[in-house]
């Protein structure tokens, strides 16, 4: 049986695909207030700006296109059995062509409705506008998990985490829980490597390689590492 690798990536990945990070200097968080855009009550308060803001980022995502970061990770399903968990909302693993991606945060192609969770569609084109309403007639909303949500995957992935055998993490600031508590969960014997171009905090974790580079250099290293 294949070696669970489980690959935990953020914003840094998607980062030389042209989409912008959050926490960075020119990030996303230094344009936007994330209590006007990305919270529930922000929604209540002005759901053009809202959906305005998210249209704009899946219009960014559709014209993006994968990098070497995201190509690395589908090479590496030859050896092992890849299982990505991430905390981006665009599509790029699974454009890329990876075939096991959890999505913690949502999705920028989908939208949902705003009384049914359980209601959620791909969204024809760019946009979501006022008055696109579910089945149940209520607005549409963007299939994100906004601050001050639950996040309804985390379960999920950490249960995921904890059969890992290898753990990688790549492109994320671990600023933003339950996601990046998710590490906590891997088992404390095995390999983990953490790619970033910056310092991120993660003391005390065990037997973690910390690559100081570029999602686009690192990852196809450590993946041709891996692969060997
Ligand atoms: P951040 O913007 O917080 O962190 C981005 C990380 O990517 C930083 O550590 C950067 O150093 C790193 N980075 C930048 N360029 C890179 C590159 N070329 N290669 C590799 N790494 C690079 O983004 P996240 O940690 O993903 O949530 O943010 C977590 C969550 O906060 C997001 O999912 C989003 C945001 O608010 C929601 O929208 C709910």
């Amino acid at each position: 049986m294949k070696q669970k690798l489980v690959v935990f990536t953020g914003a840094g990945i998607s980062a030389e695909s042209g989409i912008k990070t959050f926490r960075d200097s020119g990030g996303l968080w230094e344009e936007f207030d994330i209590n006007e855009v990305a919270t529930p009550q922000a929604w209540e308060k002005n759901q053009a700006l809202v959906l305005d803001f998210y249209n704009k980022r899946r219009k960014q995502v559709l014209e993006a296109q994968p990098n070497n970061a995201h190509t690395a990770l589908v090479e590496l399903e030859q050896k092992y059995d890849v299982q990505i968990i991430t905390q981006n909302i665009d599509d790029l693993h699974e454009r890329a062509g990876s075939k096991k991606v959890l999505h913690l945060h949502g999705e920028i192609t989908k939208s949902r409705s705003s009384i049914d969770d359980s209601l959620i569609y791909r969204i024809k084109g760019e946009e979501i506008r006022l008055g696109d309403k579910c089945e149940k007639g209520s607005q549409l909303r963007p299939h994100i998990v906004w601050f001050g949500e639950m996040v309804p995957m985390m379960d999920v992935a950490n249960i995921i985490a904890e059969k890992a055998d290898i753990f990688i993490v790549v492109g994320t600031s671990m600023a933003v829980y339950p996601a990046a508590g998710l590490i906590d969960y891997s088992p404390d014997g095995i390999p983990k490597y953490l790619i970033d171009p910056s310092d991120v905090n993660v003391n005390g974790i065990a037997n973690l390689k910390v690559i100081k580079e570029k999602a686009s250099i690192g990852l196809p290293k450590l993946a041709s590492e891996l692969l060997k």
